[in-house]
């Protein structure tokens, strides 16, 4: 008559909020006890999330989940030639430090905004860190897209979409019209 219960190991596809929600807009809550059982849930349905959406980063806020906490990384990808790898990261309560006002231009998406493209002027290099899974710190020196990459995903934990960060509007708009010559499956935070 037993069953196994074993829903603790099994990670769950979690719906992505979209573009109007409130859940999107809170500036969100500090993680005040890492070791809390209910993280390590949190995390791998971030996980399970992102990678079925193809995406390069979620925070958790974009679950519904009011804490500030981010996952973001990928592998060196051959369908994406031009975009360098970044690790995969983990970060919890992280914080962001802008080392030069120069700002870059660069196209971005958000899972949270599906089917659209804008330019958004980011910092050109950043140092960033926060506390990883395993309680220890993490501090790095960053520049480029992977900047781009954290500070996309720094400004969900602070109720920031990138559509809000845009500053000619007239380069924001749907995939297929803005790049109608090239493929549509780009990297998406
Ligand atoms: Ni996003």
């Amino acid at each position: 008559m037993g069953y196994m219960t074993c829903e603790a190991e099994m990670a769950m596809i979690r719906e992505i909020l979209k573009m109007g929600d409130p859940r999107l807009q809170r500036v969100a809550k500090p993680v005040e006890d890492i070791r809390v059982p209910e993280l390590r849930g949190i995390i791998a349905d971030m996980y399970e999330t992102m990678h079925a959406a193809n995406g390069v980063g979620l925070a958790a806020p974009q679950i519904g989940i009011d804490l500030r906490l981010m996952i973001f990384g990928f592998e060196a990808n051959p369908r994406y030639p031009d975009e360098p790898a970044v690790p995969v990261t983990t970060l919890i309560n992280p914080w962001l430090e802008v080392l030069n006002e120069t700002l870059e231009e660069g196209w971005e998406g958000c899972l949270s905004v599906p089917g659209m493209r804008g330019l958004v002027p980011r910092s050109a290099h950043v140092r960033y860190g926060g506390t990883l899974e395993d309680g220890s710190t993490l501090t790095r020196e960053v520049s480029g897209f992977h900047a781009r990459v954290f500070q996309h995903e720094f400004d969900h934990l602070n109720g920031v979409l990138y559509p809000q960060r845009i500053i000619d509007i007239t380069k924001f708009g749907f995939i297929e019209a803005l790049f109608p010559e090239s493929q549509a499956d780009r990297l998406e935070s």
